[in-house]
């Protein structure tokens, strides 16, 4: 799910089920609003799409192929990459041969190698046709440079292949031309021969490669499960202490992608997601909505916020005094910042602070806490900081409980709820003695809420 974006839902689909379990939902108009908000954001952004064989097969990837229409006509760049297990299987009970690895990670014998390379060309075919029906332009590739994985512990991995390289200049250019790159899960050693590689790890070794802003796992798994529980949302950190620590805590099914998610969030793809592909509307929902279709997996793209410290107090009043002048921002003595410096995030370039955040919850009311003092100097704005410090603040609230979050605001609300998509609403939602700070102040600010 889009966590730190977000946006209204459009239509939310049950994740679990495949596509034959329930009615498509219908999609209103007004979901149009929110999908809008992220054209500008998304527009010329890189989507690696990975699709599992399995995928590929299941009866809603006619759906599915619609949906990578839509992100197209958003001018959003597409790079197919598949897999081809289920297929393999298929070959394999098919023709009585039996394969010494499904996913391309353990040792592929010359058997195996040739029923992958059928299994190939068959899905990629299928996408090809699929594409074709919905007017893209597409193209099999031979980006994938590959060499011989070799002898792991004592034992030749055979046709298992590594990445060495990927064509980025080929790629690039299809891309500019608007043709969809279609990369199978074979790749091409520098003498021609053909090498098995897993495609969960080429679509993140793709990501890397094209520099794209989010590599998206389609699979047959509702998002990634750890201790049972599916995550909607969890920073790499998390994710690479838990691979470490604790990897049995992971679904099997989920374990290569968990791996190869962290990959490519290491080598700068800002985010993961593992979509259940069988969804109706699942990727849609997923990269246009907030309603946890899937994971969210997300590099820390927040390393300049931290807490404010004590020795903070004097550099924070001085940012807002202008801001308090105008009345953009509520008065705070140095005092009650010093009081209240628990609640303050503050925004960083080269050690210095340019934005500030407060992040306050309600002892009476544990599901709802509220941001304030959001402040950015003038000469940062339009940089996404102050977006940044509200995704923050969601994230924090979220993780104490929290299921709403409070934004008052006299001057800003436009940015509140055009851009962070809050909704307004009365004042009576406020817990008892914040309605009565609230009426004290006498600066009539609108109420806005949003769902985290
Ligand atoms: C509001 C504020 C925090 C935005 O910070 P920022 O870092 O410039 O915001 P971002 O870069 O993340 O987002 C910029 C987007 O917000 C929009 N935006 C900013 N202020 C807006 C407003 N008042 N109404 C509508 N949209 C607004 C910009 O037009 C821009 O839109 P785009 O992405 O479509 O081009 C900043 O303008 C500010 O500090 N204002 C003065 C203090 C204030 O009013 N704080 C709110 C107190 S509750």
């Amino acid at each position: 799910m889009s966590a730190p974006a977000s946006g209204p839902a459009a239509s939310p689909a049950p994740a679990h089920s495949s596509a034959s379990a329930y009615a498509p939902p219908i999609i209103k108009p007004t979901d149009l609003r929110g999908i809008l908000r992220y054209v500008p954001r998304f527009k010329g952004q890189i989507f690696v799409l990975s699709l599992d064989g399995v995928i590929v097969a299941d009866e809603n990837f006619g759906n599915l192929l619609v949906d990578i229409a839509v992100l197209r006509s958003l001018d959003i760049k597409v790079v197919l990459v598949h897999g081809i297990g289920h297929q393999l299987e298929e070959l394999s009970r098919q023709r009585g041969i039996s394969i010494s690895s499904i996913d391309g990670t353990g040792i592929t014998d010359a058997a195996t190698l040739d029923l992958a390379i059928r299994a190939s060309a068959r899905v990629s075919h299928l996408i090809l046709e699929g594409l074709t029906q919905n007017s893209l332009k597409c193209a099999i590739t031979n980006a994938v440079r590959s060499l011989p994985v070799g002898i792991l512990r004592g034992v030749d991995q055979q046709h298992t292949g590594r990445v060495d390289r990927i064509d980025k200049v080929f790629l690039s250019q299809l891309i500019e031309r608007d043709i969809v790159p279609i990369i199978q899960p074979i790749g091409y050693g520098p003498e021609g021969h053909s090498y098995r590689v897993n495609s969960d790890l080429l679509a993140a070794e793709v990501g890397e490669a094209l520099g794209a802003s989010k590599v998206i796992y389609l699979g047959a798994l509702a998002g990634l499960e750890i201790n049972g529980e599916i995550k909607r949302d969890l920073p790499v950190e998390r994710l690479r202490l838990i691979l470490k620590e604790t990897p049995a805590q992971i679904a099997p099914a989920a374990l290569s992608k968990a791996q190869n998610a962290v990959r490519a969030l290491e080598t700068g793809v800002a985010r993961v997601h593992l979509v259940d592909g069988r969804a109706f509307d699942g990727l849609i929902n997923e990269i246009f909505s907030n309603e946890g279709v899937g994971t969210l997996i997300y590099a820390n793209e927040y390393q300049q916020i931290r807490q404010a410290r004590r020795t903070d107090v004097r550099l924070i009043y001085n940012l807002t005094r202008a801001a308090v002048k105008r009345e953009e921002l509520l008065h705070r003595s140095q005092a009650t910042i010093e009081k209240h410096v628990d609640q303050f995030y503050v925004f960083e370039i080269d050690e210095n602070i340019i934005a500030c955040v407060t992040l306050a919850f309600y002892a009476d009311k544990p599901h709802l806490a509220e941001v304030g003092s959001l402040y950015v100097l003038p000469f940062y704005h339009n940089r996404g900081i102050g977006r940044k410090l509200i995704e923050y603040a969601c994230l924090r609230a979220k993780e104490k409980g929290a299921t709403h979050l409070l934004a008052l605001s006299t001057q800003s609300y436009g940015f509140f709820t055009s851009v962070m998509n809050f909704e307004e609403t009365g004042p009576e939602i406020l817990p008892e003695a914040r309605l009565k700070t609230y009426a004290e102040s006498g600066r009539n600010p609108r109420v806005l809420i949003k769902t985290l």
